[in-house]
């Protein structure tokens, strides 16, 4: 279970207490602070600011800025389109598990790392494929993807 630092959610919430159309600006600060928005903190702004709790989850859900679940500092992505999977993508995203001791779609308790598949970035030469926030490291090998999540702290 992650935890969320309640005091900070109330501080949040607090610096909106009382002002009108503020729920889109109060969630995004949510979202920056915490990288998701957790259930519990939802129910604690729906009964502070007096909003119906399906309200706030059809904002958060619609905005792709805002997340309903864990995401950690990192988001790893290994590619298990096709033409990676025949270099050897499985191999990969196994020890990228193993390694993280979670699964797909899965964030590690530190919040350090969010584990995602995907299929196909385009870039299937490269392959197989892991995308690092963002970072494209090509012909990746199982035994360089330790040194790879380590680059990221
Ligand atoms: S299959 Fe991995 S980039 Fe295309």
């Amino acid at each position: 279970m992650v935890e969320i630092d309640l005091n900070r959610v109330e501080e949040i919430i607090g610096r909106y207490e009382g002002e009108e159309g503020v729920l889109i600006q109060m969630l995004l600060d949510l979202q920056s602070e915490f990288n998701w928005i957790p259930r519990g903190v939802i129910a604690r702004i729906s009964e502070r600011l007096h909003i119906p709790k399906s309200q706030i989850y059809r904002i958060a859900s619609f905005y792709k800025a805002m997340s309903l679940s864990p995401v950690g500092r990192h988001v790893i992505q290994v590619c298990l389109g096709t033409a990676c999977q025949v270099r050897g993508a499985p191999r990969i995203m196994d020890r990228v598990k193993e390694s993280l001791g979670i699964e797909e779609g899965e964030t590690t308790q530190d919040m350090r790392f969010t584990l995602r598949r995907v299929n196909c970035l385009g870039c299937c030469a490269m392959g197989p494929v892991v995308v690092v926030d963002g970072d494209y490291h090509g012909k990746v090998t199982p035994s360089e993807v330790e040194d790879l999540l380590q680059s990221y702290k």
